[in-house]
């Protein structure tokens, strides 16, 4: 019998499996694998060939960017589920999974067993993957298939409810792919999920990928409160949200310093093909405390973009708005 690992617990099992990819790794090998992978990374197009070509690539990327695009993801996912309630995925396909950060984003949003299939054309990826959720109970059983991204690619379905999650990988493909992934997984999911950097680019793909799904008659669920077109000028601002990140000591080698955390910045959208429950409104900026007053950069239904300002004579809500968080929805649900 091996003990559940609940979904608070899931992100401290994954930090232990990470910090253990590491062990016996003299840590100037580790940082040296990471400053190698970030130069691949830079001025980089979308090419033939894998970034992620074997294991110390794989180790590098799990250990300096996994945790950062978990957390990425499961704030994405924690958004989307209040979007949601009472929805719980029957299965997930994570396409361009890597090394699974979406696979432990699920289990730390959603309780239980389901069937997962993480696809990838970078084999090292998959296979450290797989070490790596051998950690997990609930994540011993994915499958993890070599798979590449392009006009073939068939995630099957529809499945009546198949959850579908395309993470940080928009970012690495050609224009005919990113259509090609997008329409695959609205074809197989009855939800979609995809995240990319916080960046203006990121957010461009993010809006061109949630435009296609609206196209093959999805709804926005999260984190726009309505599936119409986004209120953001292009060029002139970029929706994202932040996620608070603990910093390893891999980290703190590769970077300097001594912060003990960092902010990852990413945009989403999460769809489906069901009416969803979005938020009233959501905050898309970090709130600005002033002395008796809260100041919140709200996106709204109609669909607009207001600063609300919540002042000590709004008694509760100006309470809710001093521990509201850039990317809540607004206002906060009460428990009636
Ligand atoms: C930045 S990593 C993101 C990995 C993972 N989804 C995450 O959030 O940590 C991008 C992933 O996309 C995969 N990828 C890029 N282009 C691909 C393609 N054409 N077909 C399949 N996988 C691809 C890469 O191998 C890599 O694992």
């Amino acid at each position: 019998m091996t003990t559940p690992v609940s979904p608070a617990q899931t992100a401290e099992t994954l930090r232990d499996a990470l910090a253990g990819l590491l062990d016996g790794l003299p840590p100037k090998a580790a940082a040296q694998a990471v400053e190698r992978l970030i130069a691949n990374y830079r001025g980089r197009t979308p090419t033939d060939a894998p970034v992620l070509r074997d294991r110390s690539d794989v180790v590098a990327y799990a250990a300096y960017r996994m945790p950062a695009t978990f957390e990425a993801v499961r704030s994405a996912l924690a958004a989307f589920a209040d979007a949601v309630p009472g929805w719980v995925p029957g299965s997930h396909v994570d396409v361009g999974g890597g090394t699974g950060a979406a696979t432990w984003a699920v289990g730390a949003t959603w309780a239980g067993r389901r069937p997962v299939t993480v696809l990838d054309w970078a084999e090292p990826a998959l296979a450290l993957g797989r070490e790596i959720a051998a950690a997990h109970p609930d994540l011993r059983a994915v499958e993890w298939k070599r798979a590449r991204i392009g006009a073939a690619l068939d995630l099957g379905g529809p499945d009546t409810d198949t959850l579908v999650t395309v993470s940080y990988v928009l970012n690495e493909l050609t224009d005919a792919d990113r259509a090609s992934v997008v329409d695959a997984a609205a074809a197989a999911g009855r939800a979609v999920v995809i995240v990319e950097p916080g960046t203006p680019d990121g957010y461009a793909r993010v809006i061109e990928a949630r435009d296609r799904l609206i196209g093959a008659g999805f709804h926005v669920a999260a984190p726009c409160p309505h599936s119409a077109t986004c209120p953001i000028v292009p060029g002139e601002d970029w929706c994202h949200f932040s996620a608070r990140v603990s910093r390893s000591s891999l980290h703190r080698q590769v970077k300097g310093g001594s912060l003990a955390y960092e902010d990852e910045k990413f945009a989403y959208v999460a769809a489906t093909r069901f009416p969803p429950a979005p938020a009233a409104s959501r905050i898309v900026r970090r709130p600005q405390i002033r002395k008796g007053q809260v100041l919140l950069d709200l996106c709204e239904t109609e669909p607009s973009l207001r600063r609300a300002t919540v002042t000590k004579r709004h008694g509760p809500l100006y309470r809710a708005a001093r521990d509201a968080d850039w990317g809540d929805a607004w206002p906060p649900a009460t428990d009636e």
